[in-house]
């Protein structure tokens, strides 16, 4: 997702700007711009592609001056063009920005604009802040006055950061945005990995606030312009260690790190938010893309445990329903904690003034602002695009979690990561079978009862890192109506652990076998009805989830390098999807 990032110090910008942009890489973008402030004019540089390639063409970090702005784009207004990158200027070539986020009435302020003479050159929403502080800085002479004219004009969520008149600006509305600073060098980004390690602390600026870097100080207001005092806060420097190691991609690190990060959740937060839930009757659970399917993990098991209402809703579906009250709890799983989609939800959960709690992995998130609670899934730095290890985690957390509700031992952890072991030590049996299956164009990932969420999230994998289609199905709910698409080309994976779903699911791989199709069996149980096995450690029933992504998480990388796709960095996605 889009990032920003300025600066200002004794040093040149530019090669700085390229250097911390790289760092949020793994955030996701299609294009990389920067402008640096030199002798009073601005240059910009901008182009489609890698940052890697694109400043190897372009060379970005040879521009000149001690000021700039820097940006990853994530195309959400207009396509992925040169021209729609950012930084934008203002027409006069005096100001420039970069931003995150969407402007909502862009349209009406880029006719009002237009009929002043201001032209427009990109499709992107953008582009209007730059030419409407133009407008706003052309009246009044004045950074400030012009900051707070430009801001009561924009609606929407945003971030953004402004060269104007030699300064550098930035304004935070319901986006990241931190600030750190190091003898007379001042960083700001939307990520903390925009942030140099060897800064300590930083300043995160407050919802609705802005802040002007002089060369001596820094100001910073609110939207009204009051003046407000910051506060400095000291930096979690294990989010910066970040290396790839021996691996060739993240994605297969943080595969492999899966038996020991689910140990390191944090069980202090987890009793505290388990005794806020002991007393409440309805639980919502809430989260987006693979943090959802942890969500139905989750209500699966509270349903059967913990005796209460319990719901696991979309965040972008998430509306207060009429029994939602002071006895409800609203969870948010995430993993960055900066998802739109889930802090919408829980702003608006916030403003019904309902219980709010959170499992996050990013400690110095947006929505760990927001909660009432947080649990930290501690898994270390995420950076493959794909979630994979924090989806352990957050089942881990979530196992543990119904433990101090139920007084029930429910899981070994120790046990589960030997398990995890195993299957990485036998992933030759996935890599040949992703050799197999490197052509198949849709694929049926079947999983029933709990096994569902962990089919969906396969499926999930699967789309995201091999770009094979995939739905997740009950294995009995094929036979209403997908069937009619199995054939002797189709193939389908059956998560059909022995357990209480065993026969059901043997029932369902017969009725698709007699169509022809192939069958790749996920389980501690060996069936002749298997084409291909991926045997499975055996384990406790309810706990299986948490070891039965492992082989589909294995498949969809091994597959991606079969296709020659970059695993770490699909296309089209971003690791955290800041807008609507
Ligand atoms: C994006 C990512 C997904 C992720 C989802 C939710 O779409 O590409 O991999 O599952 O966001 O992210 P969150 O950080 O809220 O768990």
């Amino acid at each position: 997702m889009c990032s920003v990032i300025g600066y200002s110090g004794n040093n040149l910008a530019a090669p700085i700007l390229v250097k911390y942009l790289k760092k949020m890489e793994y955030r996701g973008y299609d294009s990389v711009g920067i402008s640096t402030c030199h002798k009073n004019s601005i240059i910009t540089k901008k182009k489609v592609g890698r940052i890697y390639e694109v400043n190897k063409k372009n060379k970005l970090d040879r521009l000149p001056g001690n000021v700039g702005i820097g940006h990853t784009r994530w195309a959400t207004h207009g396509s992925v063009t040169d021209i729609n990158a950012h930084p934008h200027a203002s027409n006069s070539g005096k100001i420039s920005i970069v931003h995150n986020g969407i402007i909502e009435n862009y349209m009406e302020i880029k006719k009002h604009l237009m009929k002043s003479r201001y032209k427009f050159y990109s499709d992107t929403d953008s582009e209007v802040i730059a030419n409407l502080l133009q407008y706003n800085f052309e009246k009044t002479s004045n950074i400030k006055k012009s900051m707070i004219n430009t801001i009561k004009q924009l609606h929407g969520k945003y971030s953004f950061i402004t060269i104007l008149d030699n300064k550098l600006i930035a304004v935070r509305h319901h986006k990241s945005l931190m600030l750190g600073t190091k003898d007379g060098e001042c960083f700001i980004s939307s990520d903390i990995l925009g942030i140099p390690i060897e800064i300590d602390d930083i300043i995160y600026l407050k919802d609705q606030s802005f802040v002007i870097l002089g060369e001596k100080r820094i100001e910073m207001y609110d939207f009204s312009g009051e003046h407000i005092r910051f506060k400095t806060k000291r930096i979690e420097k294990k989010f910066h260690k970040i290396s790839k190691l021996d691996y060739k991609h993240f994605t297969l690190k943080e595969i492999i790190e899966q038996a020991k990060s689910i140990l390191q959740v944090n069980k202090r937060s987890i009793m505290k938010l388990s005794k806020l839930i002991k007393n409440t009757e309805k639980i919502y659970i809430i989260g987006s893309g693979t943090s959802y399917n942890a969500a139905l993990i989750a209500k699966y098991l509270m349903v059967r445990y913990c005796k209460k209402i319990v719901d696991a809703i979309i965040a972008e579906e998430f509306t207060i329903l009429p029994n939602m009250d002071e006895d409800s709890a609203i969870i948010a799983i995430s993993q960055s904690g900066e998802t739109a989609d889930v802090i919408d939800a829980v702003d608006m959960a916030n403003k019904e003034n309902l219980n709010v709690y959170a499992i996050v992995n990013v400690p110095t998130s947006l929505l760990t602002t927001k909660c009432d609670c947080v649990v930290k899934i501690n898994c270390g730095i995420e950076i493959g695009v794909a979630a994979t290890k924090s989806f352990t985690s957050q089942l881990a957390t979530i196992y543990l979690l119904l433990e101090e509700i139920s007084n029930k031992k429910l899981i070994n952890l120790a046990s589960v990561s030997k398990s995890i072991l195993m299957i990485l030590e036998n992933k030759l049996e996935v890599i040949n079978i992703s050799k197999i299956l490197k052509n198949v164009k849709n694929m049926y990932v079947l999983g029933n009862g709990i096994h569902y969420p962990i089919a969906s999230e396969g499926a999930l994998k699967l789309k995201e890192l091999s770009t094979i289609h995939a739905e997740s199905m009950f294995g009995g709910e094929l036979k209403h109506g997908s069937l009619t698409l199995i054939d002797e080309n189709a193939y389908v994976i059956a998560i059909n652990p022995k357990d209480s779903t065993y026969d059901d699911m043997k029932i369902s791989i017969s009725e698709i076998k007699s169509r022809g199709a192939k069958i790749v069996g996920i389980s501690n149980h060996y069936n002749e009805l298997y084409d291909y096995w991926i045997r499975m450690p055996t384990i406790n029933e309810f706990v299986f989830p948490l070891i039965e992504i492992i082989p589909l998480q294995l498949l969809a990388y091994y597959l991606a390098l079969e296709k020659n796709l970059d695993p770490d960095h699909p296309k089209n996605l971003a690791k955290s999807v800041t807008v609507k």
